[in-house]
């Protein structure tokens, strides 16, 4: 930990560090933490630094697109380059305070062999968080395991935590209708939520709730890899895209996602209290259809 001073990383954030070291060895994660390359930024000695406090000094989302874009060329410029600078430009004025750690999705690689079933028995009967204690039943996601489609919503509400399954309340009856305008079943795409547990009184899900449960979403996501995450509302898109600005900013943009695309767009919650926003996310899954290829459902 020496090593952390050295490159300027204050007492508390070293130990914020080893905490997530602690929670990544929890999750089964510690060799990738003690084993990975280092990589290699101008004045960081990378053979002694942790990677990601490396990838850090870059920026976050930065640093995270720049290792997982697969449009990314060997000069180090995207494809995409319209998208990179936008998220970049989110990571550097929304984002956690210089010196704070990155979170865990920044030094979150693929686990190998990882399955559904294999995440499912590591959530177990989870009392990892404070949600567990009013929670009737875990939401871990539904839907299609190679989907090429996957929503990700905030987090269970009554009727979710009742039946066990994401999105079949009132909200959940809409997204199912937006899934079939879109030319899709449900059963075609996968549905998750950032956290699995019901969040009292339908409150957003805490700090500490979203860090604790959204690593499952992420091996989730990673055992699917579909082609587009398409979150639904601010909870889900400040989650994956680790930015505190509002959706309305960057709703609609395309961007790299551990090698696939992704997309925000407003809540079906909203669009039942603010019934014109429909036309802005029918915008949003008009983009998704067409880089999936699919024809909108014919009436
Ligand atoms: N809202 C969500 O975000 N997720 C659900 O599963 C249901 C409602």
């Amino acid at each position: 930990m020496d090593s952390m001073k050295r490159v300027g990383v204050g007492a508390s954030a070293q130990e914020q560090a080893e905490d997530w070291l602690r929670y990544g060895e929890e999750l089964g994660l510690g060799p990738y933490y003690r084993g990975r390359a280092p990589m290699h930024l101008p004045g960081a000695d990378s053979s002694v630094t942790p990677p990601a406090l490396i990838a850090n000094a870059a920026g976050p989302v930065a640093a995270a697109a720049d290792r997982r874009s697969p449009e990314a060329s060997s000069s180090g410029t995207h494809r995409l380059q319209t998208m990179a600078p936008k998220l970049a430009v989110a990571s550097a004025s929304a984002l956690a305070p210089a010196g704070a750690l990155p979170s865990l999705f920044e030094s979150f690689d693929r686990i190998v062999g990882d399955t559904l079933p294999v995440i499912r028995e590591d959530i177990g009967d989870c009392t990892r968080c404070k949600l567990h204690k009013a929670r009737t039943n875990i939401v871990f996601g539904v839907g299609n395991s190679k989907a090429e489609l996957l929503f990700v919503g905030e987090g269970p509400g009554h009727d979710e935590d009742i039946k066990g399954e994401p999105f079949v309340g009132r909200a959940g009856k809409l997204l199912t209708q937006m899934i079939e305008a879109m030319g899709l079943r449900r059963e075609d795409v996968y549905i998750a939520n950032v956290v699995k547990c019901r969040p009292p009184e339908n409150r957003l899900p805490e700090k500490d709730e979203i860090t604790t449960c959204s690593p499952f979403l992420m091996r989730q996501i990673d055992v699917i890899k579909p082609k587009v995450v398409c979150c639904l509302g601010s909870c889900a898109a400040q989650t994956l895209l680790q930015t505190t600005q509002g959706i309305s900013k960057f709703r609609g943009e395309w961007f790299d996602f551990r090698g696939g695309k992704l997309i925000a767009t407003y809540h079906p919650a909203y669009l039942l209290r603010n019934p014109p926003a429909k036309s802005e996310v029918w915008k949003d899954l008009q983009k998704v259809m067409s880089h999936l290829g699919l024809q909108p459902r014919k009436r």
